[in-house]
């Protein structure tokens, strides 16, 4: 909040100034109106509406089946919500990867639709240039490489990524590629952190770590993951800061309970 009680939108220029003061950025997936806006109160500088909502929310398998539509929906919900964090709108599989002209498409979407103020997408150099002709598009645009899960096929399964000298060679140079394209930002999942630290120095644009380590500009956890709402497996890189899966249950139990022994609804909440 600055002195007059307005707030400081987090916009690309204060990412950018962030990283070259050293300040830690903070991001969370959101796919829904009430998280989104208890996010945005409690401070978070990025809410990235995942395609992860294919497997958390809608429960999916992976996130391949995920559309435009059930993109744009979710996001609307997000940025209704969202006051002072930048809302980045996940690219899912299949709406970049046709041709530059149906990236630039599908992202505008994302900005005129659904109010986000960015797009991430999955890749190295084979989406340098679908990055610079939605950049010139003037849409922001996050890259993503290490771990990408919609390449999950081709990669053979959720691992990590860039461990053998050529993988880590690879990365670097793509995270070069990417920033020449015109990305603001690059998230960098399951990679090792000595990796993930050479990208974080060797670029002007913020790096934001999922299983990079600690020296990454930013730090990124799927939302559910953290709150311990999502009990299907757990990545290594994940910490649960609460365990609401479990809180849930033990509410939902004592409403059971209590609609079956007849002492819900009270007088309290009852009408004369
Ligand atoms: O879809 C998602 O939630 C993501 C994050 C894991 C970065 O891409």
């Amino acid at each position: 909040m600055s002195t007059e009680g307005k707030l400081n939108k987090i916009t690309v220029s204060t990412v950018r100034d962030m990283k070259h003061k050293g300040e830690k950025i903070t991001m969370l997936t959101a796919y829904d109106y009430p998280t989104a806006a208890a996010m945005d109160e409690a401070g978070i500088d990025l809410i990235l509406v995942g395609d992860s909502l294919g497997m958390v929310v809608l429960g999916y398998d992976s996130t391949l089946p995920v559309t435009m539509d059930d993109m744009i929906h979710h996001t609307k919900a997000v940025s209704r919500a969202v006051k002072r964090a930048m809302v980045i709108g996940d690219m899912p599989f299949m709406s970049y990867q046709t041709s530059a002209e149906e990236a630039v498409y599908n992202a505008g979407r994302f900005l005129q639709e659904a109010g986000a103020h960015a797009v991430k997408l999955e890749g190295g150099r084979e989406v340098a240039e679908v990055v610079r002709k939605i950049s010139a598009a003037g849409i922001p645009v996050m890259a993503h490489l290490g771990l990408t899960p919609q390449s999950i096929h081709q990669l053979g399964g959720y691992k990590v990524q860039g461990k053998e000298s050529a993988a880590a060679l690879r990365i670097m140079e793509d995270a070069k590629i990417l920033e020449e394209a015109g990305a603001f930002s690059v998230v960098l999942e399951c990679v090792p952190t000595g990796l993930a630290e050479k990208i974080t120095s060797s670029l002007q644009i913020a790096t934001i770590g999922i299983g990079g380590g600690v020296h990454c500009d930013g730090q990124v956890l799927v939302v559910h993951d953290m709150l311990g709402m999502f009990e299907r497996f757990t990545p290594k890189f994940v910490k649960k800061y609460a365990r609401l899966n479990m809180e849930m249950k033990k509410a939902i139990g004592e409403y059971i309970k209590e609609v079956k022994q007849g002492t819900f609804p009270g007088p309290e909440h009852s009408f004369k």
